[in-house]
């Protein structure tokens, strides 16, 4: 039977159509970075699937019913009954977003001059780590990086190399964080079998195990419908596993939480929560709204029941792979099988004739907005290249990818329908494609504003 969205629309919002002609004059005023374009002269945005998904009726409900008391806020327990429920963590510290949540984190744990472990730490996460003066490592599963394999949980942290690290007296581990989805390994999940061994490694060596868990309803969904033996289970009860197996969770509810804005920080450590708490009113806000207003909380106490829902995960799932099998067909490479939220292009293959230096990722993502209006993302040497601040020297990404996130209940299957044309149009033009040259750069981050021209 087809799946189909299982919503209806009720309140709409008109797109803008421009001509190719139009479009290029707007790349070139935006120095052809595709993040300084503003977002009305985008038809169908892939930039991202956080804090771009639509409320459901109930949660713009929830919005009126918000209460903006300072302290004690009726949102706030509906917020952490929600929560508790689906988690069973102890302590709930709401955050604006993720990576305050992540920032508190490691300023409580003490990373400096530690290691944190992690299948792939997402950019933030990270950034945050070293920020604090810590040392991210990344330990994906083998095959991980390849993006013709085929693996049902790519996502997997690797497990043996984990036990080393954590046998290592040398290496002093302050926690390892295991990202569900893998979003910078393409969107790939973990299986419940890997986060189970992760624990319990951690168990034995008295080392904290953290989740990212931004993702955690899609992971569960393809757990369920991948992994032996869970076909029987509800999501929820496949979360709640999920959930019962870490000492606390970092939470960006601007993607499973199906709202747009908003996360959490929890934990099960009495003391760490004491301190966080601390620095939350510092920094965040008073523990019952944590930079939040009450009607956010109420908007995220409901998403986290709706992203449960099978018949939604069914379609989301869905749509994104059949976005992703709609690009194999117009002869665009991959990351296999198709991610929860995003498809990766492996753009570095599609134009073997552009090299990491000139940006394949990023010649694939102006080819695409020229051809329809389409903005998505480079995850490649723009973003993660630069120059070495050891040697000078110029380093290049381990992959070249453009990433197509698929925001939540937002577009329809006609509006995926028009990127695969778009895309099929692209794809007869390839040899066409140019490279490009960066003219002017920031020190840090430099994908969100460099200055770029197309090379001759
Ligand atoms: N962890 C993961 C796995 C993420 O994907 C993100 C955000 C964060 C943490 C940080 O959360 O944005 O609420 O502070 N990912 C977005 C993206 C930005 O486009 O993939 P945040």
């Amino acid at each position: 039977m087809r799946i189909i969205e299982p919503f209806r629309i009720k309140s709409v919002e008109p797109l803008r159509m421009t001509t190719r002609e139009e479009r290029r004059e707007i790349l070139e005023r935006a120095h052809w970075n595709l993040f300084q374009v503003p977002a009305r002269d985008i038809l169908i945005d892939l930039l991202t699937d956080s804090g771009t998904g639509a409320m459901s009726s109930e949660q713009w409900a929830g919005i009126m019913r918000g209460d903006e008391s300072y302290a004690g806020a009726e949102s706030w327990f509906r917020f952490e009954e929600r929560v508790t429920e689906l988690t069973g963590f102890r302590h709930i510290i709401p955050t604006h977003q993720g990576r305050a949540a992540e920032r508190i984190l490691f300023a409580c744990l003490g990373v400096a001059g530690r290691v944190v472990v992690s299948n792939t730490h997402f950019d933030t996460t990270r950034a945050n780590v070293e920020f604090q003066g810590g040392k991210a490592v990344d330990i994906p599963t083998p095959g991980a990086l390849e993006p013709s394999l085929e693996h049902p949980f790519k996502g997997n942290i690797d497990l043996e190399r984990l036990e080393q690290h954590l046998a290592d007296d040398d290496l002093d581990v302050a926690c390892v964080i295991h990202t569900i989805t893998n979003n910078s390994g393409g969107g790939q999940p973990a299986s419940l079998a890997n986060i189970r061994s992760a624990s319990e490694i951690c168990r034995r060596h008295g080392v904290p195990f953290y989740l990212d868990a931004c993702r955690f309803a899609e992971n569960a969904f393809f757990i369920q419908s991948r992994e032996e033996g869970q076909a029987d289970r509800s999501v929820e009860e496949i979360s709640r596993e999920v959930f019962s197996l870490a000492d606390g969770a970092t939470f960006s509810a601007k993607k499973d939480g199906l709202v747009n804005i908003g996360g959490f920080l929890a934990s099960n450590d009495d003391r760490l929560a004491q301190q966080e708490e601390e620095l939350l009113i510092l920094t965040e806000g008073f523990p019952t709204y944590g930079g939040l207003a009450g009607r956010d909380l109420e908007a995220i106490a409901i998403g986290l029941r709706e992203v449960v829902q099978e018949d939604y995960l069914r379609y989301r799932i869905a749509s994104v792979r059949y976005l992703g099998e709609g690009l194999e067909r117009v002869g665009m490479p991959i990351m296999r099988p198709p991610g929860g939220h995003a498809v990766y292009i492996d753009a570095g293959r599609f134009l073997p004739g552009v090299p990491a230096q000139r940006f394949p990722g990023h010649a694939l993502a102006c080819a695409f907005y020229l051809a329809g209006g389409i903005r998505s993302v480079e995850i490649g040497t723009l973003m993660f290249g630069g120059a070495d601040p050891a040697t000078g020297q110029e380093r290049s990404a381990a992959l070249e990818l453009l990433r197509l996130a698929v925001p939540r209940r937002v577009y329809t299957k006609s509006h995926i329908d028009y990127v695969l044309d778009v895309a099929a149009e692209v794809a007869a033009g390839r040899g066409r494609i140019r490279g490009f040259e960066i003219v002017e750069q920031p020190v840090h981050l430099r994908h969100f504003t460099a200055k770029l021209r197309p090379c001759d």
